[in-house]
């Protein structure tokens, strides 16, 4: 068992996640898992035991960690040494202005330590990082450390609101590694990092695994934008597309996730890894017309969905949810939040609420300043014409609706996550809106035609 640490580069979402969990796992034996990161004040708290996120069991493992000495956070780069193994975890998003990759943090980190790496360290860049980056991370080192300094690519693919498990329980782990003896040498060492996991390790080359975490979201993006735009083909045409997911999630050739209409991409991932694809690719010369085309039917359904809020005349509205998915109190490119905006860019009173204790108050300083945060989802709904449930936290699903539909001044109630029963919001007063669910008074055709509203259960 190896009693030398193990060093991960940011105490981010990523670098806090796989630092407890790689704790948890006893991935360095006796020796700590050491998280650095350059924010002094979040390394305080971390040491504190205090998260400032919030991921379902992350606290109870990083509290284990640190009671047992497993875990153990710095801002001092010089920590790193002794490390076999150090992990680039620190954030990697677009530049200012376009939206080109921006590496600078990798490259950052990795100059920080390089003064202190062992001779036979390891660096691995687990952050999503655009084809190149790992080899020319591993050609800086060599020229700040005079020696050659093996590196490899070991991109995450945790989700948020799930991160632990998806950590602990991974469909595959994917190594990139130079071919040759020290390519060799690094699969071997994370082969065995990893091996308590359980899960099949993918070795590919540093360009393939780099590349493989892109294509990885942007399919899934593409997945999410497919339904989304079916959802309006069916509201007009009378089709239902749960029924539809259904039927598509049976075929092995398509599978079961990420058919579920929404608001639309986001989160700090899925659009982001989209378009720096579409980015990378333009760079290298190739046309990207499905990343391209991903991202023009994404703008489109959220105009969509503003639109069909907008038609429903209101002059205020209640929107439930702010952290782009439920389990999160994450809010980069969340939707809810755009939405927000658009709906108050066109003069409607908003009030909006967030179940998470810490997500509200995060999200102040991302909208207008006139939005109201209410403390509970019925004092966001009175008095609004629109009630819009953006994120699907467990505690709407058990919405008291006549509640609801008694503070409301309107009765619509707009479902952009499916989590209410039709049968639930009839009986309260309440007209359900969904996506791609029929109207019942939908023509059969034409099915080309615009869809700017949503449709209603009446
Ligand atoms: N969040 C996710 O769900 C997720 C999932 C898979 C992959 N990723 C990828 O992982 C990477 C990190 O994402 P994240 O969400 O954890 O980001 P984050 O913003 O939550 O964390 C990044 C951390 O890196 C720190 N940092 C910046 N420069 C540093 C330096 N020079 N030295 C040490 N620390 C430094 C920051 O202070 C911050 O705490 C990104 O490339 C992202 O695309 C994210």
């Amino acid at each position: 068992m190896s009693t030398r640490p193990l060093c991960i580069l940011g105490a981010g979402y990523v670098g806090l996640v796989s630092g407890a969990c790689l704790a948890e796992a006893g991935a360095a034996g006796d020796a700590p898992v050491l998280c650095l990161d350059v924010d002094d004040a979040l390394v305080a708290r971390l040491c504190r035991g205090e998260l400032p996120l919030h991921e379902p069991g992350l606290a109870e493992l990083v509290a284990r960690g640190l009671g047992s000495g497993r875990l153990a956070f710095s801002s001092d780069p010089e920590r790193v040494h002794g490390a076999r193994v150090v992990l680039v975890s620190v954030g990697t998003w677009a530049r200012r202005g376009d939206d080109r990759t921006d590496v600078s943090h990798v490259h950052a980190a990795a100059r920080s330590v390089a003064p202190f790496l062992a001779d036979d360290a390891l660096v691995v860049t687990r952050s999503t990082v655009p084809v190149g980056t790992t080899r020319a991370l591993g050609v800086e080192l060599a020229r700040l450390t005079g020696r050659p300094i093996a590196v490899a690519s070991n991109p995450e693919f945790l989700r948020e609101g799930s991160a632990i498990a998806d950590f602990m329980h991974p469909p595959r782990v994917v190594i990139g590694c130079a071919p040759g003896p020290a390519g060799d040498d690094a699969a071997a060492l994370l082969g065995t990092l990893y091996a308590p996991l359980g899960a099949p390790v993918l070795r590919l080359s540093l360009e393939s695994a780099e590349l493989a975490k892109y294509a990885a979201n942007a399919l899934l993006a593409t997945k999410v934008s497919f339904m989304n735009e079916l959802s309006a083909l069916c509201e007009v045409a009378g089709a239902d597309v749960a029924a539809i997911a259904d039927a598509l999630a049976l075929d092995p050739r398509i599978g079961p996730g990420h058919l579920t209409p929404g608001p639309g991409l986001g989160g700090s991932c899925l659009p982001k890894d989209l378009r720096a694809l579409a980015e990378m690719a333009e760079a290298h010369g190739v046309a990207a017309h499905v990343a391209r085309g991903v991202l023009a039917a994404d703008a489109a359904h959220k105009r969509r969905l503003a639109d069909g809020i907008l038609a429903l005349a209101p002059r205020r509205v209640a929107v439930l949810g702010l952290s782009f998915k439920a389990d999160t109190s994450d809010l980069r490119s969340s939707p809810s939040l755009d939405l927000i905006t658009t709906l108050r860019g066109h003069g409607l009173t908003i009030t909006a609420h967030d179940p998470h204790a810490a997500t509200a108050p995060a999200a102040r300083p991302l909208l207008p300043a006139d939005v109201a945060l209410a403390p509970d989802p019925y004092a966001a709904c009175a008095g609004a014409d629109v009630t819009v449930l953006a994120t699907e936290w467990d505690s709407y699903r058990s919405l008291d609706l006549a509640r609801v539909a008694a503070t409301m001044r309107g009765r619509h109630l707009v479902d952009l996550r499916a989590v209410i029963a039709p049968a639930a919001a009839l009986a309260a007063g309440l007209d359900l809106h969904t996506l791609g669910q029929p109207r019942p008074s939908a023509p059969a055709t034409p099915v080309n035609r615009q869809s700017t509203s949503l449709s209603a259960h009446d």
